[in-house]
């Protein structure tokens, strides 16, 4: 292994070992309720991780208070389908990875089993009276949650990240996106496709297509990256820098996590961070090399060495 690969080795395995801390602070709550995915979540939770760190460091610096809006927030524990390891849900990470607190933290999620676990495990990190849980469709209670973000005065970092796309819809965007800060956003490119075709002959997957695109700008795509191309279009019509990242799972790509900020005069040099530094650690990777490092992180940490400079150059 060269050096380069190494120090990106160590890079993922300090994260995925922050990963497991993280999640030990909330394990022992309703372990049983998680969501279930696989090991490419935990690439999905580096990119919540490192914007959440982002974003409260500027926000701080500018005095400005900052607000976590988790809209499909899940139970704020999440099951590696494979193995069963245990990850913190993405509410935890962005918590966690803040740099300087948040002023106030808001999710939405419609599971109640999930809701009220995540609420148990927030009461843990947070003051209750610092966060605020919806359970509910967010189709429904999206208004509730944007006069919140605004009655508490500060700048957003918004998570949406649905089930499939439901959750999703180009409103949700649309609405949450009045409110100022950055929103990231999971976007299920290989699904979009699929979506597309059924349009063809069924009216409920146009009418789908339609909510989600918020128009018919999907119209006549010939491919999902087309497809995906034209939402980020959509998406520049109100914040005009979209920075996408792919997450890979068997040489495919899962999802790709879009970054949506406004430019600011001085050039946005953080969301060149996102691009120069996240994107290239992660887009590369594949969850099966993170499967390899969340088992170094959780089980055999003596294997650290082995990707160490140093190590390697020890057995030269
Ligand atoms: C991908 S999971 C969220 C995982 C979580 N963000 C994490 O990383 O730990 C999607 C969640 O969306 C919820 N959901 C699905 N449709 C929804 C809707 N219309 N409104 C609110 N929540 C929804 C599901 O109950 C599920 O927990």
């Amino acid at each position: 292994m060269s050096t380069s690969t190494a120090q990106n080795s160590n890079w993922f395995i300090k994260h995925a070992k922050k990963l497991k801390e993280i999640m030990e602070q909330i394990n022992d709550i309703r372990p049983e309720i998680t969501n279930e995915y696989r090991a490419h979540t935990a690439l999905k939770l580096m990119c919540v991780g490192y914007w959440s760190d982002i974003f409260t460091t500027i926000l701080h610096s500018s005095r400005i208070p900052a607000i976590y809006v988790d809209i499909c927030s899940g139970s704020g524990l999440t099951k590696i389908k494979d193995d069963s390891k245990l990850l913190p849900g993405s509410t935890i990470v962005a918590e966690s990875y803040a740099s300087y607190p948040y002023k106030f933290i808001i999710c939405v999620d419609c599971d109640k089993t999930k809701t009220n676990a995540l609420e148990m495990r927030m009461s843990r990190i947070r003051n209750k009276n610092s966060f605020k849980i919806f359970n509910g469709k967010i189709e429904e209670v999206i208004d509730d949650v944007c006069a919140l973000v605004k009655q508490k005065h500060g700048i957003m970092f918004c998570f949406i990240d649905p089930e499939g796309f439901n959750g999703l819809d180009w409103d949700i965007y649309y609405k949450i996106s009045k409110c100022r800060g950055d929103i990231l956003i999971t976007w299920d490119h290989p699904d979009i496709w699929r979506v597309f075709h059924k349009s063809i002959i069924d009216k409920g997957n146009e009418l789908r297509m339609m909510n989600i695109f918020g128009n018919s700008i999907w119209k006549n795509a010939i491919s999902n990256d087309e497809l995906t191309e034209r939402y980020i279009n959509r998406l520049r019509e109100r914040r005009d820098l979209v920075k996408s990242l792919d997450i890979i799972d068997e040489n495919k790509i899962v999802y790709k996590e879009l970054l949506c900020v406004r430019k600011t005069k001085d050039g946005s040099p953080w969301v060149s961070a996102y691009e120069n530094n996240l994107k290239k650690q992660v887009e590369k990777k594949d969850a099966e090399l993170m499967k390899m490092w969340l088992d170094i992180a959780y089980e055999k940490q003596s294997q650290l060495d082995r990707f160490s400079p140093s190590a390697q150059a020890s057995t030269r």
